[in-house]
């Protein structure tokens, strides 16, 4: 674990410099092309209207008149959008049936997540996923993510892209471990898996590891720099947060909730490791973050059931008997 005295935190935190996300990114992604990737390895796919959405809803000059006509141009997303806004708002009166209406309800924010969300998740779902719960899976994920948004916030950092960082930090997985069935199984059977064994794993097998692949096709499909950064380096741990470019950035933010448990790494160690963070760091408290976090996510409707709420894990995790898993990943297809 990085030295992080109680001190640091506070005082010794490297100030926030302006940051070249664009060089940070070439620097990430130096030397990788989705050619390594073997061909058996199905890549998913984002709609056109969902990368042109996130891109332009970021510069706060597009009106909310192009949005609309951006999002109209893919009619799966206009009805879950509807669906989502008239279900969300039921206080309102009349139903919602137009999308700059229900835009203008969400707001910029709002509207991008719950974009990003229903577009990435209808990507990967639409892969058969042999290994991973996908329901499970995305409950994890914005359960990361909202953890997430709340370290940004303590860190004084950018909030949103701390949240659709930690969204999409593990997106990828379900396809590659999917597509790679046998090679994944094998070790994930094999011992008792942590992140960091995870990955390093993938790197000494496949020559790169799932943030990485992650970042290049996030990179592809056009996303904002400062997420392909949060996605190539969600696995960094606690030593992200004595880095002087990204010790209070976004990316430390998402690579702090990679430490919650999922599927893949279900132990106890990522936990164990944020218990210690809270003795050198006074404003993170674990159990205050995963209330606050289960709180939000119910707020939150997003249509996706919070199968495994987060503050019974963490009050669990000093019992050896108890049970920190968000469901399990299936022995065989
Ligand atoms: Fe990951």
């Amino acid at each position: 674990m990085c030295r992080l005295g109680p001190a640091s935190m506070n005082h010794e935190l490297p100030d926030k410099q302006p940051v070249d996300w664009a060089a940070l990114r070439d620097e990430a992604l130096e030397g990788l092309t989705l050619s390594l990737i073997p061909p058996k390895v199905s890549l998913p796919t984002l709609p056109s209207a969902v990368t042109s959405f996130a891109k332009r809803s970021l510069d706060e000059t597009v009106s909310l008149r192009e949005l609309a006509e951006i999002l109209e141009t893919d009619a799966g997303l206009t009805l879950r959008l509807l669906k989502h806004v008239n279900s969300a708002f039921v206080a309102v009166q009349g139903k919602i049936k137009s999308v700059i209406q229900a835009l203008s309800l969400l707001g910029c924010v709002g509207s991008r997540r719950f974009v990003l969300v229903a577009g990435m998740e209808s990507a990967i779902r639409a892969h058969n996923s042999k290994l991973i719960n996908q329901n499970a899976f995305w409950s994890t994920n914005l359960q990361k993510a909202i953890f997430s948004r709340e370290i940004a916030l303590l860190l004084e950092t950018d909030a949103e892209i701390a949240f659709l960082g930690a969204l999409l930090q593990d997106y990828v997985l379900p396809v590659l471990t999917n597509d790679m069935f046998v090679e994944y199984s094998e070790f994930l059977e094999s011992s008792d898996v942590d992140t960091e064994t995870f990955t390093e794993f993938e790197r000494e097998r496949f020559g790169w590891d799932h943030g990485l692949v992650g970042a290049c096709i996030a990179y592809n499909w056009k996303l904002p720099d400062e997420l392909v950064c949060c996605i190539r380096h969600h696995h960094s741990g606690l030593r992200i947060l004595t880095d002087a470019t990204l010790g209070r950035s976004p990316v430390a933010a998402t690579a702090l909730s990679s430490l919650l448990p999922d599927q893949i790494s279900p132990g106890r160690q990522g936990l164990a490791l944020l218990r210690r963070l809270e003795e050198s760091w006074p404003a993170f408290r674990l159990e205050r973050l995963a209330e606050s976090v289960d709180q939000q996510y119910s707020q939150m409707s997003l249509g996706i059931h919070n199968a495994f709420p987060l503050l019974p894990r963490c009050e669990n995790q000093g019992n050896a008997d108890s049970d920190s898993s968000t469901g399990t990943v299936a022995s065989s297809p």
